[in-house]
C-alpha cells in the first residue's frame, strides 16, 4: 500500500505537522504536558483526537509500523477499550526499546524488564492474573499493613519538627520502602542497594530522552548504561528468585507467593522469565502512583482547612492516635471520600496506553491496526453532567454519587483493573491516617505547582510544607498557590 493510501485510512482529526519539526513537535507536546495539550486537541477536535492529523507518531509502541496515536476520553471510550480486551493490547513498560532486544547478548535482559502483566495480552493475560490473584487478595494482603505502619512510624519518627520538608520525595521514599519490603522481603534501610533503588535507577535512565532518540549500544550512551543496568536487575531478582526458591522460609512477600503460585486446574506455575517481569512490573506499577497520590491528597487537604480539620476529627476520634487496624479501615468514611476526590480531580495515574490488535470503531472513527490509543481517565473524570463543578474538590459529593466503573476508574476497568487497587487503598490510608494524626502540614505560600509525567502525574519541583506537631491550625498555609495546578482545581483561596 502506499503512504498516501495508508493516510487515507487514518480518519482521526487532529493538528497539523509543523513544516521541518513535523509530527515531532506534537509528540514532544504531549511528552512534556499531556494533561494541558490534550486538554486543546479534546476541545478543538472532539473526544477522540489523534496527537497529529494523518497519523504517523509513535510514543509507546514496539511496533515500528505503528500508524498513529490517537487520544481519547468519556465513559462509553473507557467501556469499549476496556471490554474489548482482544482488540486493546497492551506493550511492556520499555515501549519502543523493547525493539532491541534480540540486538545482542546484552540486550537480551529487555526480553523479561518491565514486561510482566504489561507484556501479555489476551489468554495469556487472563491465565497469568489468575495465577498470581492470591497475593493481592483483601485476605492476602491484610498482613502488608504491619509492614505499613512499620515503615511509617519510622519516616515519621525521622522527620524535624518546625522544619519544611519535600513531601514528594518524602512519599517517594516511604513507598519506595514499602514496595520493596512487601514485594522482595527487604528494606532500604538496611540493605546495601536494594533492588527496588536499582529500578528506581533503570526507570530514570530509561526516561530520559536521549535513551529512546539513540538506542545504541556504544559506551558512554544513555542507552548502553540502560542495558547494563537492565541486565543488572535481572541478575539481581534471579539471585532473589533462587534464594527464596531453596531457603523455602516461610516467607510471605509477595514474590515468594508468585513463586509458589500453582493453577488449582492445570498446575501450571509461573515461569522464571515471568517472575522476573512481574516482579518489576508490580514494583513500578505501585511505588511512584501511590507516592503522587498521596502527595496531591496531602496537598489538596492543605488547601481546603474545613475538609482537613473534619478528616482530622475523624481519625482521632476512630482511632484515637493509634494507627488503623484492617477493621478500622472501612469506619474511616471522610478519608475514603476524600481519596476517591484526589485521585477524580488531579488523577495521579490520568492515562491508559494500548494498542489496536485489529482495525477497529472507536468513537465513531476506524483506527488502523497498530494504533496507540491514549485513553484519559483523567477527563473521563472531569465531564460536568457526571460530575457537577468538576474543579471543585469536593469530597462531600461522595456521599450520594455512585457512578459506574467507566464514569469513574482511577484504578481502570475490566480484565485490566489495577491487581493492586486494594493493596494501593489500604496503603494511602494507613499512611495518611498516621501522617495526619501527628502531625499538620502546612504548604509554603508562593510555590508554583505544575504538573509533570505522563505514566504518573506528580508536581514537576515538588511541594514543601512545613511539618508542625498537630496543633489544629488547619488554615495556615491555604492560599497563594501558582502554577497550573490551578486549571486542574479551582482552590477556594
Ligand atoms: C494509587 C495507586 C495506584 C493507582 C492510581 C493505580 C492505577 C492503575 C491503573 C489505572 C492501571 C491500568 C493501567 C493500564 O491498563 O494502562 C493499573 C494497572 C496495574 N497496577 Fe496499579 N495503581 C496503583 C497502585 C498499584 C499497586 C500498589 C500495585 C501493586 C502492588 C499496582 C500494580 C498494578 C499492575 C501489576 C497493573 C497491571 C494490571 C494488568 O495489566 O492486568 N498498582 N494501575
Amino acid at each position: 500500500m502506499t503512504a498516501l493510501a495508508e493516510q487515507r485510512q487514518w480518519t482521526v482529526p487532529g493538528p497539523p505537522s509543523l513544516p521541518i519539526v513535523g509530527r515531532k513537535l506534537n509528540v514532544a507536546r504531549f511528552g512534556v504536558d499531556s494533561i494541558g495539550f490534550s486538554s486543546q486537541l479534546f476541545q478543538t477536535y472532539g473526544p477522540v483526537a489523534a496527537l497529529t492529523a494523518g497519523g504517523g507518531t509513535n510514543l509507546y509502541s514496539p511496533d515500528s509500523n505503528c500508524p498513529g496515536t490517537v487520544v481519547a476520553y468519556g465513559p462509553d471510550i473507557v467501556r469499549d477499550v476496556a471490554t474489548q480486551h482482544h482488540v486493546y493490547h497492551k506493550c511492556p513498560l520499555s515501549g519502543t526499546l523493547y525493539r532491541q532486544r534480540n540486538q545482542s547478548d546484552r540486550s537480551k535482559a529487555l526480553k523479561t524488564f518491565g514486561v510482566g502483566l504489561f507484556g501479555v495480552n489476551e489468554e495469556n493475560h487472563i491465565q497469568q492474573r489468575k495465577l498470581m490473584a492470591p497475593a493481592f487478595h483483601k485476605q492476602g494482603i491484610n498482613h502488608y499493613r504491619e509492614d505499613m505502619v512499620a515503615i511509617t512510624q519510622s519516616e515519621l519518627d525521622a522527620l524535624q519538627v518546625d522544619q519544611s520538608c519535600e513531601i514528594g520525595q518524602f512519599m517517594q521514599r516511604l513507598t519506595l520502602r514499602i514496595a520493596t519490603q512487601t514485594l522482595f522481603g527487604e528494606d532500604i534501610n538496611t540493605s546495601d542497594q536494594t533492588v527496588g533503588e536499582l529500578l528506581q535507577e533503570v526507570i530514570s535512565t530509561q526516561l530520559s530522552p536521549l535513551t529512546r532518540l539513540l538506542p545504541v549500544d556504544i559506551p558512554g550512551l544513555p542507552f548502553s548504561d540502560y542495558l547494563t543496568l537492565v541486565t543488572k536487575y535481572e541478575q539481581k531478582i534471579q539471585k532473589i528468585i533462587a534464594q527464596k526458591r531453596s531457603a523455602d522460609s516461610g516467607e510471605i512477600d509477595m514474590l515468594s507467593m508468585l513463586i509458589h503460585a500453582r493453577d488449582q486446574d492445570n498446575g501450571q506455575q509461573l515461569t522464571e522469565e515471568e517472575l522476573i517481569g512481574h516482579a518489576g512490573v508490580i514494583f513500578l506499577a505501585g511505588h511512584e502512583t501511590t507516592a503522587n497520590t498521596l502527595t496531591w491528597t496531602l496537598f489538596l487537604l492543605s488547601q481546603h482547612p474545613q475538609v482537613y480539620a473534619d478528616l482530622v476529627d475523624e481519625l482521632e476520634s476512630v482511632l484515637q492516635g493509634e494507627p488503623p487496624t484492617v477493621e478500622q479501615l472501612s469506619q474511616l468514611e471522610l478519608l475514603d471520600r476524600i481519596i476517591k476526590e484526589s485521585m477524580r480531580v488531579v488523577a495521579a495515574v490520568p492515562w491508559n496506553g494500548r494498542v489496536t490488535s485489529q482495525e477497529t470503531e472507536l468513537g465513531g472513527y476506524t483506527l488502523p491496526k497498530g494504533t496507540e490509543v491514549f485513553l484519559s481517565l483523567y477527563h473521563t473524570h472531569q465531564i460536568p453532567d457526571l460530575y457537577r463543578e468538576p474543579k471543585a474538590f469536593k469530597p462531600e459529593r461522595w456521599e450520594t454519587l455512585t457512578p459506574s466503573i467507566y464514569e469513574f476508574s482511577p484504578f481502570s476497568a475490566g480484565p485490566r483493573l489495577c491487581i493492586g487497587a486494594a493493596f494501593a487503598q489500604m496503603e494511602l490510608k494507613v499512611v495518611l491516617a498516621m501522617l495526619l494524626q501527628r502531625f499538620r502540614w502546612e504548604f509554603l505560600p508562593g510555590q508554583v505547582i505544575d504538573r509533570k509525567g505522563l505514566i504518573s502525574l506528580k508536581p514537576k519541583s515538588g511541594i514543601n510544607m512545613k511539618v508542625h506537631l498537630q496543633d489544629y491550625q488547619f488554615s495556615d498555609g491555604s492560599g497563594g498557590v501558582q502554577g497550573n495546578i490551578n486549571e486542574m482545581v479551582q482552590l477556594p483561596y
